[in-house]
């Protein structure tokens, strides 16, 4: 069997970053709402994106605009520490993918896209009405990566998830009632998936 193989610290970043994320995949998507000084509303999605159960906590890296400049997401987290993170299903992904054109901050893509929005309970930036799972965050921490790369570090606050994927019996959402999508390779073959087959085989460890 032949292994395709490659140093990737002698290669240059566009090589490393499309070889990379052509590899670890499927990724969850953090389809984020926050606001500006003016209360605008941005929505963006990130998919160098983790959950961290305990403590509650999920992160994201944000990468700069071509200019060198903060994204809207980065900078309106820097100035208002407060963000929505929402988890789409498939009927959201069109949407999804065309929030993330590059538009200045003076354009809300919420409103641009004409999706429909709730307050949040404890954070300033609203909730995308139809996402079925949203995740009030706190900006906790950042982390310079390197040149133009920012870990942020978001405390959870509050969950919703929308009643139609939710056991009550269990208390938590059930994967088999909805299809959340998924970030696949940005540029060789098909470049968003959503949850297909699926397994049930015992219950694992919990914390
Ligand atoms: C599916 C998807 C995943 C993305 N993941 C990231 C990511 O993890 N980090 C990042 O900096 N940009 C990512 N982007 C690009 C941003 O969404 C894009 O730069 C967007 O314009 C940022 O918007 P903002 O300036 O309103 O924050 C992704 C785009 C798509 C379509």
């Amino acid at each position: 069997m032949t292994t395709i193989t490659r140093d990737l610290s002698s290669l240059p970043k566009r090589d490393v970053y499309r070889i990379l994320s052509s590899l670890v995949i499927p990724r969850p998507i953090a389809w984020i709402t926050t606001v500006d000084g003016d209360g605008r509303v941005n929505l963006a999605p990130f998919s160098s994106f983790m959950g961290i159960f305990g403590p509650p906590m999920l992160a994201v890296t944000l990468g700069r605009r071509k200019d060198g400049s903060l994204k809207d997401t980065h900078r309106n987290l820097q100035e208002r520490g407060e963000a929505v993170v929402h988890i789409a299903d498939l009927p959201l992904l069109e949407a999804l993918h065309a929030s993330a054109a590059d538009v200045g901050p003076e354009v809300s893509e919420v409103e641009r896209l004409g999706l429909a929005m709730e307050p949040s309970l404890r954070v300033a930036p609203p909730r995308l009405r139809d996402a079925p799972v949203a995740l009030e965050c706190r900006l906790n921490h950042e982390l310079e990566l390197g040149p133009g790369s920012t870990l942020v570090l978001l405390d959870v606050l509050v969950s919703h998830a929308t009643e139609r994927i939710w056991s009550a019996e269990e208390d938590s959402a059930d994967a088999s009632l909805w299809r959340p999508v998924s970030r696949l390779a940005s540029v060789v073959g098909p470049n968003y998936g959503a949850l297909g087959q699926t397994f049930h085989l015992g219950v694992s460890e919990l914390p």
